[in-house]
Protein backbone atom coordinates (compact mmCIF):
# COMPACT_ATOMS: atom_id res chain seq x y z
CA UNK A 1 0.00 0.00 0.00
CA UNK A 2 1.52 3.66 -0.80
CA UNK A 3 1.79 6.46 1.68
CA UNK A 4 -1.29 7.74 -0.03
CA UNK A 5 -3.71 4.92 0.20
CA UNK A 6 -2.67 4.68 3.84
CA UNK A 7 -5.94 5.38 6.36
CA UNK A 8 -5.79 8.65 7.23
CA UNK A 9 -6.27 9.78 11.16
CA UNK A 10 -6.37 12.91 12.77
CA UNK A 11 -3.98 13.34 16.12
CA UNK A 12 -3.74 16.38 18.35
CA UNK A 13 -0.62 18.55 17.70
CA UNK A 14 -0.83 21.03 20.73
CA UNK A 15 -3.15 22.26 23.17
CA UNK A 16 -4.08 26.34 24.93
CA UNK A 17 -6.55 27.36 27.23
CA UNK A 18 -7.78 31.17 28.72
CA UNK A 19 -9.53 31.87 31.21
CA UNK A 20 -10.44 35.68 31.96
CA UNK A 21 -8.61 37.12 34.60
CA UNK A 22 -11.72 37.97 36.80
CA UNK A 23 -12.06 34.97 39.60
CA UNK A 24 -15.03 35.28 41.48
CA UNK A 25 -14.90 32.96 44.15
CA UNK A 26 -18.31 30.84 45.90
CA UNK A 27 -18.07 34.27 49.15
CA UNK A 28 -17.91 36.95 46.29
CA UNK A 29 -20.90 35.17 44.26
CA UNK A 30 -22.59 35.06 47.17
CA UNK A 31 -22.24 39.01 48.53
CA UNK A 32 -23.19 40.11 45.00
CA UNK A 33 -26.53 37.82 45.10
CA UNK A 34 -27.41 38.66 49.03
CA UNK A 35 -27.79 42.31 47.77
CA UNK A 36 -30.30 41.79 45.83
CA UNK A 37 -31.82 39.52 48.56
CA UNK A 38 -31.12 36.31 47.35
CA UNK A 39 -29.55 33.37 50.06
CA UNK A 40 -26.98 31.17 48.73
CA UNK A 41 -23.68 30.22 50.20
CA UNK A 42 -20.55 28.45 49.57
CA UNK A 43 -21.21 25.42 51.46
CA UNK A 44 -24.35 24.56 49.47
CA UNK A 45 -22.35 25.25 46.25
CA UNK A 46 -19.49 23.52 46.89
CA UNK A 47 -21.65 20.33 48.02
CA UNK A 48 -24.28 20.31 45.83
CA UNK A 49 -21.54 20.96 42.41
CA UNK A 50 -17.68 21.03 43.70
CA UNK A 51 -17.51 24.15 42.55
CA UNK A 52 -15.31 26.75 44.13
CA UNK A 53 -14.70 29.70 41.74
CA UNK A 54 -15.37 31.11 37.89
CA UNK A 55 -13.75 33.91 35.69
CA UNK A 56 -15.96 36.38 34.26
CA UNK A 57 -14.90 38.07 31.19
CA UNK A 58 -15.07 42.26 31.71
CA UNK A 59 -17.82 43.59 30.29
CA UNK A 60 -17.72 43.93 26.68
CA UNK A 61 -14.77 41.55 25.92
CA UNK A 62 -16.08 39.24 23.07
CA UNK A 63 -15.99 35.26 22.87
CA UNK A 64 -13.59 35.78 20.31
CA UNK A 65 -10.86 37.34 22.38
CA UNK A 66 -10.93 34.55 24.45
CA UNK A 67 -10.79 32.21 21.64
CA UNK A 68 -8.02 33.61 20.06
CA UNK A 69 -5.78 33.68 23.35
CA UNK A 70 -6.54 30.11 23.83
CA UNK A 71 -5.81 29.39 20.04
CA UNK A 72 -2.59 31.18 19.89
CA UNK A 73 -1.43 29.33 22.73
CA UNK A 74 -2.49 26.24 21.28
CA UNK A 75 -0.56 26.79 18.13
CA UNK A 76 2.54 27.87 19.79
CA UNK A 77 2.63 24.54 21.84
CA UNK A 78 1.92 22.51 18.41
CA UNK A 79 5.12 24.19 16.61
CA UNK A 80 2.45 25.80 14.06
CA UNK A 81 2.23 28.82 12.39
CA UNK A 82 -1.31 30.10 12.16
CA UNK A 83 -0.77 30.54 8.19
CA UNK A 84 -0.80 26.84 8.21
CA UNK A 85 -4.32 26.24 9.37
CA UNK A 86 -7.12 25.24 7.28
CA UNK A 87 -9.91 25.04 8.73
CA UNK A 88 -10.95 26.78 12.37
CA UNK A 89 -14.34 25.66 13.96
CA UNK A 90 -15.46 27.48 17.21
CA UNK A 91 -17.76 25.73 19.49
CA UNK A 92 -19.81 28.46 21.32
CA UNK A 93 -23.52 29.21 22.33
CA UNK A 94 -22.73 32.78 22.91
CA UNK A 95 -21.27 34.07 20.32
CA UNK A 96 -19.90 37.71 18.82
CA UNK A 97 -23.08 38.60 16.73
CA UNK A 98 -25.91 36.48 15.66
CA UNK A 99 -23.72 36.38 12.47
CA UNK A 100 -20.85 35.89 10.76
CA UNK A 101 -19.65 32.77 12.79
CA UNK A 102 -17.17 33.50 15.84
CA UNK A 103 -14.78 31.19 13.52
CA UNK A 104 -14.73 33.73 11.06
CA UNK A 105 -14.14 36.51 13.44
CA UNK A 106 -11.20 34.61 14.96
CA UNK A 107 -9.78 33.90 11.54
CA UNK A 108 -9.67 37.38 11.09
CA UNK A 109 -7.97 38.11 14.47
CA UNK A 110 -5.20 35.86 13.81
CA UNK A 111 -4.74 37.25 10.60
CA UNK A 112 -5.40 34.30 8.17
CA UNK A 113 -7.26 34.32 5.74
CA UNK A 114 -9.63 31.99 2.90
CA UNK A 115 -9.46 29.43 4.85
CA UNK A 116 -13.04 27.48 6.22
CA UNK A 117 -14.11 28.40 9.17
CA UNK A 118 -17.44 27.66 11.00
CA UNK A 119 -19.51 27.98 14.49
CA UNK A 120 -20.56 24.55 15.93
CA UNK A 121 -23.71 24.72 18.43
CA UNK A 122 -24.34 22.07 20.41
CA UNK A 123 -23.86 24.07 24.19
CA UNK A 124 -22.17 21.94 26.16
CA UNK A 125 -21.30 18.98 23.79
CA UNK A 126 -20.16 21.76 21.54
CA UNK A 127 -16.36 21.02 21.77
CA UNK A 128 -16.87 16.84 20.92
CA UNK A 129 -19.14 17.75 18.38
CA UNK A 130 -16.60 20.37 16.74
CA UNK A 131 -13.88 17.76 17.09
CA UNK A 132 -15.56 15.09 15.68
CA UNK A 133 -16.53 17.24 12.76
CA UNK A 134 -12.91 18.46 12.40
CA UNK A 135 -11.91 14.49 12.50
CA UNK A 136 -14.26 13.74 9.58
CA UNK A 137 -12.90 16.29 7.83
CA UNK A 138 -9.46 15.92 8.08
CA UNK A 139 -9.65 12.03 7.59
CA UNK A 140 -11.39 12.89 4.24
CA UNK A 141 -8.73 15.32 3.28
CA UNK A 142 -10.85 18.15 2.92
CA UNK A 143 -8.35 20.04 5.65
CA UNK A 144 -4.79 18.97 6.81
CA UNK A 145 -4.28 21.08 10.10
CA UNK A 146 -7.40 22.33 11.84
CA UNK A 147 -7.94 24.74 15.40
CA UNK A 148 -10.52 23.50 17.19
CA UNK A 149 -11.90 26.09 19.51
CA UNK A 150 -14.44 25.79 22.62
CA UNK A 151 -15.05 29.30 23.78
CA UNK A 152 -17.74 30.68 25.58
CA UNK A 153 -18.63 33.70 27.72
CA UNK A 154 -21.60 32.12 29.80
CA UNK A 155 -21.86 34.71 31.97
CA UNK A 156 -23.21 37.03 29.47
CA UNK A 157 -26.68 34.58 29.67
CA UNK A 158 -26.91 34.05 33.17
CA UNK A 159 -29.79 35.67 35.05
CA UNK A 160 -28.46 36.47 38.35
CA UNK A 161 -31.71 36.51 39.97
CA UNK A 162 -32.06 32.87 39.53
CA UNK A 163 -29.80 31.10 42.05
CA UNK A 164 -30.55 27.59 41.07
CA UNK A 165 -28.55 28.15 37.39
CA UNK A 166 -26.05 31.94 38.09
CA UNK A 167 -23.55 29.85 40.29
CA UNK A 168 -23.07 27.01 38.00
CA UNK A 169 -21.32 28.80 34.73
CA UNK A 170 -17.98 30.33 33.95
CA UNK A 171 -16.31 31.80 30.90
CA UNK A 172 -13.23 30.54 29.04
CA UNK A 173 -11.63 28.86 25.85
CA UNK A 174 -9.77 26.22 25.08
CA UNK A 175 -8.44 24.97 22.03
CA UNK A 176 -6.67 22.15 20.06
CA UNK A 177 -4.70 22.34 16.57
CA UNK A 178 -5.69 18.94 15.23
CA UNK A 179 -3.47 17.93 12.34
CA UNK A 180 -3.87 14.75 9.55
CA UNK A 181 -2.04 11.74 10.46
CA UNK A 182 -0.89 8.31 9.11
CA UNK A 183 -1.41 7.29 12.63
CA UNK A 184 -4.23 7.15 15.19
CA UNK A 185 -4.91 9.81 16.84
CA UNK A 186 -8.59 9.93 17.09
CA UNK A 187 -9.54 6.38 17.18
CA UNK A 188 -13.04 6.56 17.46
CA UNK A 189 -16.23 9.10 17.64
CA UNK A 190 -19.88 9.50 18.40
CA UNK A 191 -22.53 12.27 18.52
CA UNK A 192 -26.16 11.89 19.53
CA UNK A 193 -28.82 14.24 20.40
CA UNK A 194 -32.60 14.16 21.37
CA UNK A 195 -34.86 17.26 20.59
CA UNK A 196 -37.37 16.09 23.00
CA UNK A 197 -35.90 17.67 25.59
CA UNK A 198 -35.27 21.20 24.18
CA UNK A 199 -37.01 22.93 27.36
CA UNK A 200 -35.39 21.30 30.15
CA UNK A 201 -31.95 23.73 29.20
CA UNK A 202 -32.54 26.42 26.96
CA UNK A 203 -32.46 30.00 26.30
CA UNK A 204 -35.37 30.82 24.82
CA UNK A 205 -35.38 34.09 23.14
CA UNK A 206 -34.79 35.26 19.44
CA UNK A 207 -33.86 38.18 17.61
CA UNK A 208 -36.99 39.14 15.57
CA UNK A 209 -37.55 42.66 13.76
CA UNK A 210 -34.46 44.31 15.24
CA UNK A 211 -36.09 43.25 18.98
CA UNK A 212 -35.50 40.32 21.30
CA UNK A 213 -38.61 37.82 21.91
CA UNK A 214 -38.66 35.52 24.53
CA UNK A 215 -36.44 35.26 27.61
CA UNK A 216 -32.48 35.76 26.19
CA UNK A 217 -31.50 33.98 29.44
CA UNK A 218 -30.68 30.57 30.64
CA UNK A 219 -33.46 28.55 31.67
CA UNK A 220 -32.59 25.14 33.17
CA UNK A 221 -34.50 21.99 35.17
CA UNK A 222 -31.37 21.01 36.86
CA UNK A 223 -32.60 17.79 38.41
CA UNK A 224 -33.67 16.61 35.16
CA UNK A 225 -30.73 17.74 33.38
CA UNK A 226 -28.44 15.57 35.63
CA UNK A 227 -30.68 12.60 35.62
CA UNK A 228 -30.18 12.54 31.61
CA UNK A 229 -26.59 13.62 31.73
CA UNK A 230 -25.38 10.65 33.92
CA UNK A 231 -27.19 8.24 32.08
CA UNK A 232 -26.46 9.34 28.60
CA UNK A 233 -22.50 10.03 29.63
CA UNK A 234 -22.04 6.45 30.61
CA UNK A 235 -23.87 5.03 27.47
CA UNK A 236 -21.88 7.28 25.04
CA UNK A 237 -18.59 5.80 26.52
CA UNK A 238 -19.49 2.05 26.09
CA UNK A 239 -20.81 2.69 22.86
CA UNK A 240 -17.26 4.40 21.53
CA UNK A 241 -15.16 2.02 23.28
CA UNK A 242 -16.97 -0.83 21.70
CA UNK A 243 -16.51 0.78 18.09
CA UNK A 244 -12.32 0.99 18.97
CA UNK A 245 -12.36 -2.48 20.26
CA UNK A 246 -11.58 -1.11 23.92
CA UNK A 247 -12.37 -1.86 27.54
CA UNK A 248 -13.10 1.04 30.00
CA UNK A 249 -9.27 -0.51 31.16
CA UNK A 250 -7.28 1.15 28.21
CA UNK A 251 -8.82 4.69 29.65
CA UNK A 252 -5.71 6.79 31.15
CA UNK A 253 -8.07 9.90 31.61
CA UNK A 254 -11.32 10.46 31.35
CA UNK A 255 -11.92 13.90 30.54
CA UNK A 256 -15.52 14.87 30.76
CA UNK A 257 -17.53 18.23 30.61
CA UNK A 258 -17.15 20.08 33.80
CA UNK A 259 -20.90 20.97 34.81
CA UNK A 260 -21.09 19.08 38.02
CA UNK A 261 -18.55 17.17 40.45
CA UNK A 262 -21.54 14.56 41.30
CA UNK A 263 -22.34 13.94 37.57
CA UNK A 264 -18.67 13.05 37.26
CA UNK A 265 -18.47 10.72 40.30
CA UNK A 266 -21.61 8.84 38.84
CA UNK A 267 -20.26 8.74 35.41
CA UNK A 268 -17.07 6.84 36.89
CA UNK A 269 -18.46 4.59 38.92
CA UNK A 270 -21.00 3.63 36.20
CA UNK A 271 -17.49 2.99 34.30
CA UNK A 272 -15.44 1.99 36.87
CA UNK A 273 -13.09 4.23 36.88
CA UNK A 274 -11.50 5.83 39.54
CA UNK A 275 -11.67 9.34 40.47
CA UNK A 276 -7.93 9.53 39.75
CA UNK A 277 -8.39 8.93 36.27
CA UNK A 278 -11.12 11.44 35.82
CA UNK A 279 -9.42 15.43 35.09
CA UNK A 280 -11.49 17.83 37.39
CA UNK A 281 -11.43 21.62 36.75
CA UNK A 282 -15.35 22.51 37.78
CA UNK A 283 -13.85 23.87 41.33
CA UNK A 284 -11.74 26.42 39.89
CA UNK A 285 -13.65 27.20 36.49
CA UNK A 286 -17.01 26.11 37.17
CA UNK A 287 -19.08 25.14 34.07
CA UNK A 288 -17.79 27.08 30.93
CA UNK A 289 -20.02 24.94 28.53
CA UNK A 290 -18.52 24.22 25.06
CA UNK A 291 -15.01 25.56 26.63
CA UNK A 292 -14.61 22.88 29.36
CA UNK A 293 -13.78 19.89 27.78
CA UNK A 294 -10.48 21.39 25.91
CA UNK A 295 -9.76 23.54 29.12
CA UNK A 296 -9.72 20.55 31.09
CA UNK A 297 -7.65 18.94 28.81
CA UNK A 298 -5.19 21.91 28.44
CA UNK A 299 -4.87 22.03 32.46
CA UNK A 300 -4.11 18.47 32.49
CA UNK A 301 -1.32 18.25 29.92
CA UNK A 302 0.61 21.46 30.99
CA UNK A 303 0.45 19.68 35.00
CA UNK A 304 2.13 17.26 33.29
CA UNK A 305 -0.69 14.34 34.09
CA UNK A 306 -1.71 13.55 30.12
CA UNK A 307 1.62 12.55 28.50
CA UNK A 308 2.13 11.45 24.96
CA UNK A 309 0.67 8.33 24.34
CA UNK A 310 -1.96 8.29 26.83
CA UNK A 311 -5.39 6.91 26.16
CA UNK A 312 -8.03 9.79 26.57
CA UNK A 313 -12.20 9.87 26.33
CA UNK A 314 -13.51 12.80 26.31
CA UNK A 315 -16.99 13.17 26.73
CA UNK A 316 -20.04 16.28 26.33
CA UNK A 317 -23.65 16.71 26.91
CA UNK A 318 -25.65 19.77 27.14
CA UNK A 319 -28.78 21.56 25.59
CA UNK A 320 -30.66 20.48 23.38
CA UNK A 321 -30.22 17.67 24.46
CA UNK A 322 -27.18 16.73 22.83
CA UNK A 323 -24.41 14.39 23.77
CA UNK A 324 -21.08 12.75 22.47
CA UNK A 325 -17.61 10.87 22.84
CA UNK A 326 -14.59 11.38 21.35
CA UNK A 327 -11.74 8.63 22.38
CA UNK A 328 -8.04 8.96 21.04
CA UNK A 329 -4.44 8.18 21.56
CA UNK A 330 -2.77 11.53 22.62
C1 LIG B 1 -28.62 22.49 39.77
C2 LIG B 1 -28.23 21.47 40.82
C3 LIG B 1 -26.86 21.78 41.39
C4 LIG B 1 -29.25 21.50 41.94
O1 LIG B 1 -28.92 20.54 42.90
P1 LIG B 1 -30.06 19.62 43.52
O2 LIG B 1 -29.41 18.78 44.53
O3 LIG B 1 -30.75 18.95 42.38
O4 LIG B 1 -30.98 20.67 44.22
P2 LIG B 1 -32.51 21.03 43.95
O5 LIG B 1 -32.66 21.68 42.61
O6 LIG B 1 -33.35 19.81 44.22
O7 LIG B 1 -32.72 22.11 45.08
C5 LIG B 1 -32.56 21.78 46.45
C6 LIG B 1 -32.80 23.02 47.25
O8 LIG B 1 -31.68 23.93 47.13
C7 LIG B 1 -32.14 25.24 46.78
N1 LIG B 1 -31.14 25.90 45.98
C8 LIG B 1 -31.01 25.91 44.64
N2 LIG B 1 -29.95 26.65 44.29
C9 LIG B 1 -29.39 27.11 45.40
C10 LIG B 1 -28.28 27.94 45.67
N3 LIG B 1 -27.50 28.42 44.69
N4 LIG B 1 -27.99 28.21 46.95
C11 LIG B 1 -28.75 27.74 47.95
N5 LIG B 1 -29.82 26.96 47.76
C12 LIG B 1 -30.14 26.66 46.50
C13 LIG B 1 -33.42 24.97 46.02
O9 LIG B 1 -34.24 26.11 46.02
C14 LIG B 1 -34.02 23.83 46.81
O10 LIG B 1 -34.62 24.35 47.96
P3 LIG B 1 -36.03 23.75 48.50
O11 LIG B 1 -35.73 22.31 48.78
O12 LIG B 1 -36.30 24.57 49.69
O13 LIG B 1 -36.97 23.93 47.35
C15 LIG B 1 -28.23 20.04 40.21
O14 LIG B 1 -29.55 19.65 39.91
C16 LIG B 1 -27.40 19.96 38.97
O15 LIG B 1 -26.20 20.13 39.00
N6 LIG B 1 -28.02 19.62 37.83
C17 LIG B 1 -27.31 19.53 36.59
C18 LIG B 1 -27.05 20.90 36.09
C19 LIG B 1 -26.04 20.92 35.01
O16 LIG B 1 -25.05 20.28 35.12
N7 LIG B 1 -26.35 21.63 33.95
C20 LIG B 1 -25.51 21.80 32.85
C21 LIG B 1 -25.45 20.54 32.08
S1 LIG B 1 -24.57 20.79 30.66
Amino acid sequence: MTASLKPRYSRIAGTGGYLPSRRLTNADLARQLAAQGIATSDEWIVERTGIRARHFADDGVPCSDLAVRAARQALETAHCKAQDIDLIIVATSTPDMVFPSTACIVQNKLGIHGCAAFDVQAVCSGFTYALAVADAMLRTGAAHKALVIGAEVFSRILDFTDRTTCVLFGDGAGAVVLEASHRPGIVASELHADGRHVGILCVPGTVSGGHVQGVPLLRMDGPAVFKLAVNVLEKVARSVLEKAGRTEADIDWLIPHQANVRIMQGTARKLKLAMDKVVVTVDEHGNTSAASIPLALDVAVRSGRVARGDTLLLEGVGGGFTWGAVLLDY
